[in-house]
C-alpha cells in the first residue's frame, strides 16, 4: 500500500477492524495509546478513527454504548501493519475505558474517516508555511500533521496552550524543541492564552505567508477564526460534535455552513476552512 500524499483524504475499508494495543503511557494529565491496525492504510492528518474496545465496552449499565471518535496523533507503517497512535483525556465512560487499556489487549478501529489537514499552498495560493494552534486534548492532530509537513519540507511553527497542569499533555508526540507554550494557570510558559502567542505572530510580516491550522476547544477555535478573518490569514479549524457513527448516517454532528446549509463535520469535516462557517462555537461540542 502506497504512503498517501500530503494532504490526500484516505478512504475508509468497510467495517471495522481489531488491533492489538502496544503501548499505553502517561502523556502529562493524559494518556497516548498505541496499537497496530493490520490491514488498514496510513492516514492523513485531521483524520480520526471510531474506536471502540472489544472487552469493557457496554458492560451492565450499556455504556459506553457507541464507539468514540478520536483524531489519530501519529501513525507508522512498520512490520505486521500500521502503527496508530492516539492522545486522550478521560472525560467519561468511553475515554477512560480508553485510557485504561492495556498492551496485549484488542481494540476496534473503524477509519480513517473525514477530510484531512491541506497543504498550505491549497489553503491559500500564497502560504509557504504553517501555524500549528494546538489547546488541551485538541493538540493530538497536530502532532502528525507537524511531522508530515516537515518530511515535505514545509516550515510549521507549533503554539500549544493548555488550561492547567492536568489538563494539559501530549508533548511527548512533538519531538522538538520548538513549541511555544502558554498556560492559563502560568505553570508552563506565557501566562495566558494560545491566541495571545498567535496574535503576536500574525503581527509579524511572514503572517501572509503562511496558513493556520487549529484544533481545540469551541472557544479557541472561534478565537483564532476571527483574529484570521480580520487579518485576512487563512485557516483551517478540526471541530468536533457529537459522533454516533462517524460515516454520514446519523446527521448527529451536522453544524451550519456559511452558505445557509449544514455540513456533516465526520464527512465535510472534521476539518473546515475558517471561511466555511460563520462561527466555530457549535452546540454540544468541547469539552
Ligand atoms: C473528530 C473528533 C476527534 C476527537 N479526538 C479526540 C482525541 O484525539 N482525544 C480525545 O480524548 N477526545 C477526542 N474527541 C472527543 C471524544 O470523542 C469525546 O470526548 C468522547 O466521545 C467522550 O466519550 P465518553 O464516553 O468518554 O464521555 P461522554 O459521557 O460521551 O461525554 C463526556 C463529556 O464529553 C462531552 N463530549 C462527548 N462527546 C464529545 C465530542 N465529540 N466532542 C466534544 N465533547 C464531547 C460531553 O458533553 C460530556 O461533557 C474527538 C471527538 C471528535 C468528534
Ligand atoms: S456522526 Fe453520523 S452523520 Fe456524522
Amino acid at each position: 500500500m502506497r504512503a498517501p500524499r500530503l494532504g490526500e483524504r484516505v478512504i475508509a475499508p468497510l467495517g471495522r477492524r481489531r488491533c492489538e494495543v502496544t503501548r499505553n503511557l502517561a502523556s502529562g494529565g493524559y494518556r497516548i495509546f498505541s496499537a497496530v491496525d493490520p490491514t488498514g492504510p496510513e492516514p492523513a492528518a485531521g483524520q480520526f478513527y471510531m474506536l471502540a474496545t472489544d472487552s469493557g465496552w457496554g458492560g451492565d449499565g450499556g455504556r459506553p454504548y457507541l464507539a468514540r471518535a478520536f483524531s489519530v496523533a501519529d501513525a507508522e507503517r512498520q512490520e505486521g501493519g500500521v502503527r496508530l497512535d492516539f492522545l486522550v483525556q478521560a472525560v467519561g465512560p468511553g475515554t477512560s475505558r480508553l485510557a485504561a487499556l492495556e498492551p496485549g489487549e484488542e481494540l476496534w478501529v473503524h477509519g480513517p474517516l473525514g477530510r484531512p489537514f491541506a497543504p498550505p499552498r491549497e489553503v491559500a495560493e500564497e502560504a509557504a508555511g504553517a501555524i500549528l494552534v494546538g489547546g488541551g486534548i485538541g493538540v493530538a492532530p497536530l502532532a502528525i500533521w507537524r511531522r508530515q509537513l516537515l518530511a515535505a519540507g514545509i516550515p510549521a511553527r507549533v503554539l500549544l496552550g493548555f488550561r492547567d497542569r492536568v489538563n494539559s499533555g501530549g508533548l511527548d508526540l512533538f519531538d522538538c524543541s520548538e513549541i511555544r507554550l502558554a498556560s492559563e494557570d502560568g505553570h508552563t510558559g506565557h501566562h495566558g492564552f494560545v491566541t495571545d502567542l498567535l496574535a503576536v505572530l500574525l503581527e509579524g510580516d511572514d503572517a501572509a505567508s503562511a496558513a493556520v491550522y487549529a484544533c481545540g476547544p469551541p472557544a479557541m477555535l472561534e478565537a483564532v477564526r476571527g483574529m484570521c478573518a480580520e487579518r485576512g490569514v487563512a485557516c483551517e479549524l478540526a471541530m468536533e460534535a457529537p459522533m454516533a457513527c462517524g460515516f454520514g448516517a446519523c446527521f448527529g454532528c451536522a453544524i451550519p455552513h456559511v452558505d445557509g446549509g449544514y455540513v456533516r463535520l465526520c464527512v465535510d469535516g472534521p476539518v473546515l476552512r475558517g471561511d466555511e462557517i460563520e462561527t466555530a462555537l457549535v452546540p454540544g461540542s468541547g469539552h
